[in-house]
């Protein structure tokens, strides 16, 4: 299958930090991928090189074929981005910011559109409240319908799951999944290993902006591993 993220020998350096160092990854269509690492590993930056939001110093990174660096707006374009920690903005309400990426996007039916959404991730009761005065969870339910209302064939979303109860976390697991197994692509950071080993199917593992693993999920637990012990192991010896 086509790789639908490439990466060679991308490196971006924050002054004294190499937030990513060399990394070369690749993730083909219709793969659950799940970006692992500790704090400060370089799974943001990462993520904000594939959407254009950060240039690298060096390296290339290709994402649906096209040259990030290039056409970085070409790939947000089509894409659907989860950023980190980011919330909608405090001025609109959930409508109203729904409304204005549909317009953005160009998505001709975002009412019906919109109205799935709040009746699935169960927030519409809210679609009028601004978002300043939303709870966490519900913001982040904002954030996720924003990222998918334009079904992207590739999502990059980071830490999605964070702010959600487990109920939320289910259905937006099972969510997660199914989109996959429609052929879309979605490419996941998270510091839940139970979560990555419950719906990835390849993951990576980085370090201090490095490679350290990148492989199959199965391939660990057919031996009766864990994640979160591969991960553990992993990390200590490199340090
Ligand atoms: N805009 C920036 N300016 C300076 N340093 C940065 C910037 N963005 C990231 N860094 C540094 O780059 C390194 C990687 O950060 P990054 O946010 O990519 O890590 P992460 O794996 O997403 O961490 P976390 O798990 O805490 O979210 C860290 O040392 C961070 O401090
Ligand atoms: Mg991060």
């Amino acid at each position: 299958m086509n790789p639908v993220i490439e990466t060679d020998h991308v490196k971006k350096v924050y002054g004294e930090t190499t937030a990513v160092d060399e990394l070369t990854l690749r993730v083909r269509e219709g793969t659950l991928f799940g970006l692992l690492g500790p704090n400060g590993s370089g799974k943001t930056t990462t993520i904000r090189v594939l959407t254009g939001q950060v240039r690298p110093d060096s390296g290339t990174a290709k994402v649906l074929g096209i040259d990030v660096a290039s056409d970085p707006v070409g790939v947000r374009r089509q894409v659907g981005i989860i950023p980190e920690q980011e919330t909608p903005p405090s001025f609109l309400t959930a409508t109203e910011y729904l409304k204005f990426v549909g317009a953005i996007r160009k998505i001709p039916d975002i009412g019906e559109r919109m109205a799935w959404w709040f009746d699935f991730l169960e927030f519409g009761d809210k679609k009028d409240v601004l978002c300043k005065d939303l709870s966490r969870g519900t913001r982040q339910k904002l954030m996720f319908a924003q990222a998918f209302i334009h079904r992207p064939v590739l999502a990059l979303i980071d830490e999605p799951l964070i702010n959600f109860d487990p109920i939320m976390q289910r259905v937006v697991k099972d969510f997660l999944v199914d989109y996959v197994r429609q052929g879309n692509t979605i490419f996941l950071s998270t510091h839940l290993l139970g979560v990555a080993e419950e719906i990835c199917q390849e993951f990576a593992i980085l370090h201090r902006g490095k490679l350290l693993h990148a492989g199959q999920v199965a391939e660990i637990t057919a031996t009766g591993r864990h994640l979160d012990d591969f991960f553990l192991g992993l990390v200590r010896k490199g340090e």
